[in-house]
């Protein structure tokens, strides 16, 4: 069964979550040849421990492990799709902890897609994700100390910069320091993320939603820290 919303057909069973000119969604098979097509790109992948993609099956690779990691409840990736031209990024919510309610984001945006407000619509509709529809009380986000724009990116959305966690990520031999961001439920309500309209279709998966219930819920998983923004 499919709805229209804007100018494509999602299905209507997938969780999707669709702003002015983005849309969120469950990551499907055939999204592999444009994310190789942004993430080849060593700007966009410059801070991650992976990237950028060589081939279209890293992609591919990539998007065979999701589905497993969402019904084991560890990393909810969705990804970015402009409502005309396609997906052009990835944004997920990792260390899910249910019992305290927090999540952490991680965003990348094809380059082409920097500085144009696309970053300001994803965060809107993660946070309408995380804050609505998951029961998040904290979103949280790690940033490589040198990595200003990032920095710069998420405390013009309201992440308030909270400190810095020491050797706290592994890229291939390097131990690395991050800044660590958190944006509450209390200053997203009140801030300019919260004002998009969001057409919701689908529901979230189940391990992923705190609250009724979130704490009598089978004991959280170790999970893989994000690569953060
Ligand atoms: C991190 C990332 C998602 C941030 O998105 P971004 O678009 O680059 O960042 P912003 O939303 O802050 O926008 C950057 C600039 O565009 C400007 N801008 C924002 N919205 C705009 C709009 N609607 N129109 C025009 N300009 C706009 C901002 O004012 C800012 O300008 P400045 O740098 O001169 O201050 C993106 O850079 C990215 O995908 N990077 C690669 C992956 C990555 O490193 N992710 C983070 C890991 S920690």
């Amino acid at each position: 069964m499919f709805r229209f919303v804007g100018e494509q057909r999602v299905q209507a069973s997938e969780l999707a979550l669709t702003g002015p000119t983005l849309r969120v969604r469950i990551p499907r098979s055939d999204d592999a040849p444009a994310l190789f097509r942004e993430a080849c790109d060593p700007r966009v992948t410059r801070w991650f421990s992976w990237g950028p993609y060589e081939s279209v099956s890293e992609a591919r690779d990539y998007l065979e492990r999701l589905p497993g990691e969402r019904q084991r409840g560890v990393q909810l990736d969705l990804v970015v799709e402009h409502l005309q031209a396609g997906p052009i990024g990835i944004s997920g919510f990792s260390d899910i902890a249910r019992r305290d309610r927090r999540a952490t984001i991680g965003t990348w945006l094809g380059h082409a897609w920097w500085g144009r407000g696309a970053n300001r619509e994803v965060k809107a509709l993660m946070c309408h994700l995380g804050f609505e529809l998951l029961g998040l009380e904290r979103i949280g986000s790690y940033t490589n100390v040198a990595h200003e724009r990032s920095q710069r990116a998420l405390e013009r959305l309201g992440f308030e910069r909270e400190g810095v966690l020491r050797a706290y990520h592994r890229h291939g031999e390097q131990t690395l320091d991050v800044a660590v961001f958190g944006l509450l439920r209390s200053t997203w309500e009140r801030g300019l993320l919260h004002d998009l309209p969001v057409v919701v279709t689908g529901e979230p998966p189940a391990l992923f939603v705190s609250g009724a219930g979130g704490a009598s819920l089978p004991p959280e998983r170790p999970i893989r820290s994000s690569d953060g923004g």
